[in-house]
């Protein structure tokens, strides 16, 4: 109980240097972009293993990049904190990063303050959170959690490459990937510190919220054909214009998302071929990403999406198809474990009575309650969250921080 951790400013002078050490590298000069099994990728990892190291983890790139501190029973179960090293293009320096640090930093704390833990303290770096490279979902923690989908290793990015070759080319094993695997009872809890990626802690003067569950959430990708033609040329009567349609579908999209309670309905990226101005657009590739705190919301926004969809391509006679390539239940987090971290946020004096809070952002912590009871801290943030301006104060981040340290040292026994 109450062991003596370093203070909050050894850990935030820490804190701030993994984090800007972190920052350095992407795939985009004056950009954080940093896709999942890219040159960045790589070396992000390869720094956060060293970080690791210096933490007294026996640190290792996999599939996922994990580090591990042995418990008295080598192999034994595990306390694992983690989070996601991938970044959305042109991101923030938190989302996910923050969590990687958090892992570290207490993974060092413990360490320096001589804490023996009758378990392993196990830290993760997850590389494909974002899922914006390839269509995939949560693939790296889905692989330890036991729920990797094979035919992911055939997913195609934008330039054609396959998942399978660029994770040979970053040095990973898709042959390896079953093997990551967990088994049940394996991982004790899965804590993740995240920003909130939304105002509410700000707007209610909060440094740090619990998660109570991360919302449900579906993604699809469209393609709408229509004729391409000259743009001098073909009457408007006579055309079959493919960003039209498309347009007026990504527009359905948001009243539908706007007629359900806490629902959010979004078109991320859209694509136009053949992409001249003096030619009507043949057809368009966007994608849909639904989400809700329910299930059965998600489910019926999608009914409603490919209704009215269809409705629209076949008045404008142009051709449709969609495929969902991913489906999130919601995901409720650990009761125990939020009623742990609520009473260290209350005994720490940074609240008598923390905040809870659904998560509309998706976290590798939806794959891990698959295998463990899995818990969130949100920290403060400002200017949202998947652009450069992403804001959190370090203060905010230590109080974070150490109520994650002081749970695992509480639970050393
Ligand atoms: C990841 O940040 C997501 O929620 O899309
Ligand atoms: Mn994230
Ligand atoms: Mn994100």
């Amino acid at each position: 109980m109450a062991a003596s951790l370093p203070s909050a400013a050894v850990l935030g002078a820490r804190a701030f240097a993994a984090l800007e050490g972190l920052a350095r590298f992407s795939d985009e000069p004056g950009k954080l972009t940093r896709l999942y099994l890219s040159p960045a990728h790589r070396q992000a990892a390869e720094w956060t293993k060293g970080a690791m190291e210096v933490a007294g983890l026996t640190a290792f790139i996999d599939a996922a990049g994990a580090g591990r501190r042995e418990g008295p029973v080598p192999g034994g179960p595990s306390v694992m904190i983690g989070s996601h090293i991938d970044t959305v293009k042109d991101g923030g320096r938190f989302d996910g990063n923050l969590g990687v640090v958090a892992g570290i930093l207490a993974a060092q704390a413990l360490r320096d303050a001589g804490i023996v833990l009758p378990f392993a303290l196990e830290v993760v770096a997850f590389g494909d959170e974002e899922n914006v490279r390839f269509p995939t979902h949560l693939s790296t923690s889905g692989a330890l959690a036991g729920d990797y989908d094979p035919a992911w290793l055939e997913a195609r990015d934008a330039d054609g490459v396959r998942l399978a070759d660029a994770l040979v080319a970053f040095g990973g094993d898709p042959g390896g990937i079953a093997g990551l695997a967990r088994k049940p009872g394996s991982v004790k809890a899965y804590l993740e510190v995240h920003i909130e990626q939304g105002p509410v802690l700000e707007v209610e003067n909060e440094a740090v919220g619990i998660v109570t569950a991360i919302n449900a959430q579906r993604r699809a990708r469209v393609r709408v054909t229509g004729e391409a033609g000259h743009a001098g040329t073909v009457p408007m009567a006579l055309r079959k214009d493919a960003l039209t349609a498309g347009a007026e579908m990504a527009l359905a999209l948001e009243g539908i998302a706007a007629g359900h309670e806490q629902a959010v309905g979004t078109v991320g990226v859209f694509q136009v071929e053949p992409g001249a101005t003096n030619v009507v657009p043949g057809a368009v590739s966007f994608t849909v990403d639904i989400r809700s705190p329910r299930d059965e919301t998600v489910a019926a926004m999608e009914a409603i999406v490919r209704e009215r969809f269809a409705a629209i391509a076949a008045r404008r006679g142009v051709g449709l198809d969609i495929t969902t390539y991913a489906k999130a239940s919601a995901v409720p987090m650990d009761p125990t474990l939020q009623e742990a971290l609520s009473a260290g946020i209350a005994r720490m004096g940074v609240n008598p009575t923390p905040r809870r809070l659904p998560s509309g952002a998706g976290h590798d912590a939806m794959a891990m309650a698959a295998l463990c009871p899995a818990a969130m801290l949100f920290v403060r943030n400002e200017h949202g969250s998947h652009n450069p301006l992403e804001a959190m104060a370090i203060d905010d981040f230590m109080a974070a921080a150490t109520v994650l340290a002081q749970w695992v040292a509480d639970n050393a026994g």
